[in-house]
């Protein structure tokens, strides 16, 4: 059932909490990525453009829960908010439930925005408490959740806070809107062939997606550690690639389930390896099918970059989560910047390609694509629970459309 959307709800001189994911990383103070804050533009600006006074709301990081801490602050992000607003964005206090905050909210005019300090400084937002979720639900008069990398949480500002708004409008923001057209909708009747390309660390990680994905997909690339799992089960030689051994069995079960299911699982037919797990010691070398001893595979070779382009080039909708090796070391970054590359090309021509979130989208970001895509998502675990085809009780929770 769609949601409603925030450009249905009136807003005039409302107060409107707006639960957005804020939670971008930072060093020594400093935001170093400011994506998050860039994809809620667009709801933030449409509600104060039509007199709502916006209340920005998210978490950062995960702090103890016990208080203030600076280095968890969302005061950087106001600031950073404010600039791409060209207009001052406060965040009051140290505590979004104090008088201070109240005051503020309060002395809003139509059209400013407000950013709510860390709403993880209190446990209760975790435990999802009725109490703590009251005295925010006591700050708007409606509410947005557009928190999509936030959506597989059940934490008091995603459930609770819009329950004890009782009657008040409550309803989905463009991001999340968006993300769910492509992650949900665009995926559950795809365009075909439809390929799938997972990579990562873990394989215990995907094989929820990989099964669920398996309905629908007509190819599934992998690629990553989490092949050399695969390839073990497989009875290959991985030398001292990481492996997760008690995934082996489920790995075989996937390699059997797809030959029964008709669906194409590709699995990396040579490796780049290196005899250590590090940039630029140990000596490299790539190796078909099977892989010496002493070494350990960081990133698919080239025949199966080659393959992989292939599969991509024919596709109609692509599926992206996780990168093909240790892309941040430039000897191992080229299956993943080739994958990125070929998804561009496929764009370019009509093909739905979607990046899910986390690693993948930092490799977009970092192989100057991410622009050329039809949609790069701002959630990691939220684009991953899509992928396994998890509902939202958090999106669930808002009116219908
Ligand atoms: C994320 O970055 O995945 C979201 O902001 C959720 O953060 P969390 O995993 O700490 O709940």
């Amino acid at each position: 059932m769609a949601k409603k959307s925030v450009a249905s709800v009136e807003v005039s001189g409302k107060r409107v909490l707006i639960r957005v994911d804020f939670n971008v990383p930072l060093k020594d103070g400093a935001i170093t990525d400011d994506r998050r804050i860039r994809a809620a533009l667009p709801t933030i600006k449409n509600v104060i453009e039509r007199g709502g006074r916006a209340i920005c709301m998210s978490h950062l990081g995960r702090p103890e829960g016990t208080g203030y801490e600076e280095a968890l602050s969302l005061k950087p992000v106001a600031q950073r908010l404010g600039e791409l607003l060209n207009k001052p964005v406060a965040c009051p206090s140290d505590d979004c439930t104090d008088d201070t905050t109240a005051s503020a909210v309060n002395a809003m005019g139509d059209g400013d925005v407000l950013v709510l300090e860390n709403l993880r400084f209190h446990k209760a937002e975790k435990k999802g408490d009725p109490d703590f979720a009251a005295k925010i639900a006591a700050l708007g008069d409606a509410y947005i959740n557009d928190a999509f990398g936030t959506c597989h949480r059940e934490d008091a500002s995603m459930l609770a806070v819009p329950k004890a708004m009782g009657d008040a409008p409550k309803a989905v923001g463009f991001l999340v809107e968006k993300e769910i057209k492509y992650l949900d909708e665009k995926l559950a009747e795809p365009a075909r062939p439809f390929v799938v390309i997972l990579g990562g660390a873990k394989v215990s990680d995907k094989l929820p997606a990989i099964e669920n994905l398996m309905k629908t997909a007509d190819h599934i690339l992998i690629g990553g550690a989490m092949a050399y799992t695969f390839i073990k089960a497989l009875g290959h030689r991985v030398g001292s690639s990481r492996v997760e051994a008690d995934q082996v069995g489920a790995a075989k079960q996937m390699i059997d389930h797809a030959a029964n299911h008709h669906v194409e699982l590709h699995l990396p037919t040579d490796h780049i390896c290196s005899t250590q797990f590090a940039e630029d010691v140990g000596d490299i070398e790539v190796f078909d099918d099977h892989i010496k001893d002493g070494y350990m595979g960081l990133d698919i070779g080239p025949k199966t970059q080659g393959h992989y382009a292939r599969v991509i080039a024919e596709a109609k909708t692509v599926v992206w989560n996780g990168p093909m090796g240790v892309f941040e070391w430039r000897p191992f970054r080229v299956g993943t910047k080739m994958i990125a590359d070929a998804l561009a090309d496929a764009t370019e021509k009509g093909t739905i390609t979607i990046v899910g979130g986390g690693d993948s989208a930092a490799a977009a970001e970092q192989f100057g694509v991410a622009d050329k895509l039809s949609h790069v998502s701002t959630g990691g675990g939220a684009s991953l629970a899509m992928l396994e085809g998890k509902a939202f009780a958090a999106v669930d929770a808002l009116d219908d459309a």
